[in-house]
């Protein structure tokens, strides 16, 4: 296999590319934008680009994912329960002012538990609720590597304060879903640097029970999630 991963965006999006080495058939993971970057990185490994999976339906993971569909064909590939969410880019896009147009609908809808395969690389979908009702890691066992999007990074786990976000949803599915996979898996977090399951489960916080208990704690003090839409509303329309 060959990987590469890279930021890309204002945010700081995880993009890899996965290359089958025998037919040079790869994925692109979370085209978070840099468009032009992926693209030439593409051309660089000579990859033919079969699927473009989105692990969540965020602005910040799809920026680059009209154009990468637009030079390669391939379908953009997202889990059902996020539709909704990705019907919102246009606001979203207006969130953060930019007047790009958005990714077309996506082609394959996931679910729990697909399989999908590019060359000799396969993968499975594991569907993480918790950052997003729809927020899925993808999984090579043979490669021993997890694309675990928002929903686990090193030492954390993702926001679950946005609209459809879920505490109890995250802390379910890291540990139903991601904790269960062996000590010597890579995981490559959507943002910031990359980890193992077995580092997270001796370290993470949001996976030892003491710490977690005061996590919850502090939770219960912060502002309620209509809160939180009353002031993403005044942030978009400034009143
Ligand atoms: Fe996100």
């Amino acid at each position: 296999m060959i990987r590469q991963t890279f930021p890309v965006g204002k945010m700081k999006c995880n993009c890899s590319i996965v290359v089958c080495p025998k037919t040079r058939e790869a994925i692109v993971v979370d085209p978070g934008g840099d468009a032009e970057t992926i693209l030439a990185k593409l051309k660089e490994l000579g990859a033919t680009v079969k699927l473009i999976l989105i692990t969540h339906a965020h602005f910040d993971h799809v920026l680059a994912a009209r154009a990468v569909k637009a030079a390669t064909g391939a379908p953009i590939c997202l889990h059902k329960k996020d539709i909704w969410l990705y019907r919102l880019m246009p606001l979203q896009y207006r969130m953060i002012g930019n007047k790009d147009k958005v990714p077309p609908r996506p082609d394959k809808l996931l679910l729990d538990g697909d399989a999908l395969t590019a060359g000799a690389l396969s993968l499975s979908v594991l569907h993480t609720p918790g950052h997003s009702p729809g927020s899925c890691c993808f999984h090579l066992a043979d490669e021993k590597l997890l694309f675990s999007g928002d929903t686990l990074f090193a030492s954390s786990v993702g926001n679950w304060r946005f609209l459809g976000g879920s505490f109890e949803a995250i802390i379910r599915s890291v540990n139903e879903k991601l904790m269960v996979l062996p000590d010597d898996t890579d995981v490559v977090p959507g943002h910031g640097p990359e980890t193992t399951i077995g580092f997270e489960r001796k370290n993470n916080p949001y996976l030892q029970p003491e710490s977690l208990a005061e996590i919850k704690l502090a939770e219960s003090k912060k502002p309620g999630k209509l809160k939180m839409l009353g002031l993403m509303i005044l942030a978009i329309f400034g009143f």
